[in-house]
């Protein structure tokens, strides 16, 4: 007997982790016989899977459940609050909003099934860090994710950035064994994913368990699911500086599946700022792995995330990130205002930085960045590259993708059917515009006439 169908709402906010917690929670919870819903008007279980990262991520939770309160006066409905805000205030949130039924944390969903009931009862709370690692608990992956898909290798962090909440919101650093790694990757592929992005707070610390009995690390990793056939590309993120070794490095230049594009977040271009980010390398550092990356692989694009106005950034200091930026020449970059978070040693800096003064530095940094991206988009103008075709195009006649850069590309086709028969396909594309985020290009080759 099939068992009853019940309606699941997911809203995911921040990483692409959480985008891939959300799919498990949706696995965890399918053999219950909920399934998903677009609408959380029409869903018995709303979860909104949260992001503590800046102070915005975190209060947009709570103008979302202002707006789901008045939805559960008319139907019944559970609602519940996940991922890191959950893990961070806990019993605040029930406190805060008087509509949440239940509160878990980024390391307790696989117990989602019993927490439910527990909620249908009485309100609840589990924040727990188990010792038994979730991952031993979650069902083989239920829904396929489509052409590109995420898996996690490793979660949390131990490297205690002086701003950064997510190593006691994720907690410790924790490599899932590779055997499972990719035993997981198999199975996307089998379900169509040609492009798996491997996810970790801090993945290239990645030492997970070898089949082999040793550890291994990243690359070795990566060059075991190059070894899967169809599946085309690889990627990693996000990176710490301090954690890129040289066999890491070197994979760049010998996986050829391993798409030449590295999210690797300086945060500042300053030593001082770095040091006391506690970032464990100085500008000079980050440059020389740089030039490696470009020795091993010479076309790699590189992104950052950088933060403005970290307590004691001088101007000077700020002119330093500018330099580094120009420098690098990212392709593309996120760049954010530093924002205090509770119980973070950042938080309690005697020299916070004025908020008049950190909106001013981010919009000079953004446009130094939007410099650097246009010029990167601009050079790959004129080149053929290989397109994978992962997405919906806008309109019936439009086919999109992405470039081995991760540069959004999108292609006029001649009929509805070509561009239905790229989708899922990597083919090699003439880049012929570059826009601000986007690349308009035609496709390099002739489709065969049917016959
Ligand atoms: N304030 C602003 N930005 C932050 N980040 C992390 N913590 C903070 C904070 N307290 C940024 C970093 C990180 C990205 C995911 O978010 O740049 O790389
Ligand atoms: Fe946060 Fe990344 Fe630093 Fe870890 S390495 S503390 S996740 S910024």
């Amino acid at each position: 007997m099939s068992p009853v169908t019940k309606r699941l709402f997911v809203k995911n906010y921040g990483c692409q982790m959480n985008v891939y917690d959300g799919r498990r929670m949706a696995d965890v919870l399918a053999p219950l016989g909920y399934t998903i819903v677009p609408d959380p008007e029409d869903a018995d279980l709303v979860i909104l899977n949260t992001c503590h990262i800046r102070e915005k991520a975190a209060e947009k939770v709570y103008s979302e459940l202002g707006r789901l309160a008045p939805l559960k006066r008319k139907r019944r409905m559970l609602i519940a609050v996940g991922g890191c805000v959950a893990q961070a205030e806990g019993e605040e949130v029930l406190a805060r909003a008087p509509c949440v039924d239940l509160v878990f944390g980024p390391q307790t969903y696989h117990r989602l099934p019993e927490l439910i009931v527990r909620a249908e009862r009485t309100r609840t709370v589990d924040t727990d860090f188990p010792v038994e690692p979730k991952f031993d608990r979650l069902p083989e992956q239920a829904a396929p994710q489509g052409i590109a898909a995420y898996l996690t290798a490793q979660e949390g962090c131990d490297r205690f950035c002086a701003f950064c909440v997510v190593p006691y919101t994720r907690g410790a650093e924790y490599s899932r064994p590779a055997a499972d790694v990719l035993a997981e990757a198999r199975r996307l592929v089998d379900a169509g994913a040609r492009e798996i992005m491997l996810l970790g707070q801090n993945v290239n610390a990645y030492h997970g368990a070898g089949p082999d009995g040793g550890e291994w690390r990243l690359d070795s990793l990566i060059r075991a699911l190059g070894r899967i056939d169809r599946l085309e590309r690889i990627r990693y993120t996000t990176s710490h500086p301090a954690d890129m070794d040289d066999a890491l490095i070197a994979a760049h230049g010998e996986v050829e599946k391993l798409m030449p594009y590295l999210h690797l977040p300086v945060q500042s271009g300053a030593d001082r700022v770095l040091a006391r980010m506690n970032r464990k390398y100085r500008a000079r550092d980050y440059l020389r792995i740089v030039e490696k990356l470009r020795a091993a692989r010479p076309d790699i694009a590189l992104a950052s995330d950088f933060i403005v106005g970290h307590p004691g950034e001088t101007e000077a200091d700020f002119a330093e990130t500018l330099r580094l930026v120009a420098e690098v020449g990212y392709a593309s970059a996120y760049s954010f205002k530093y924002s205090p978070r509770p119980g973070t040693p950042a938080a309690d800096m005697e020299d916070q930085i004025p908020d008049q003064v950190k909106i001013e530095r981010l919009a000079r940094l953004q446009e130094a960045i939007d410099r650097t991206q246009t010029a990167f988009n601009r050079a790959t103008v004129g080149r053929i590259v290989p397109v994978l075709f992962d997405r919906a195009g806008r309109g019936a006649l439009q086919a999109a993708g992405r470039s081995p850069y991760l540069q959004p590309v999108h292609v006029d086709c001649a009929t509805p059917a070509e561009a239905l028969r790229l989708h899922g396909r990597i083919a090699p594309v003439e880049l012929i515009v570059a826009k601000q985020n986007s690349l308009a290009g035609r496709l390099a080759y002739q489709e065969a006439a049917p016959a």
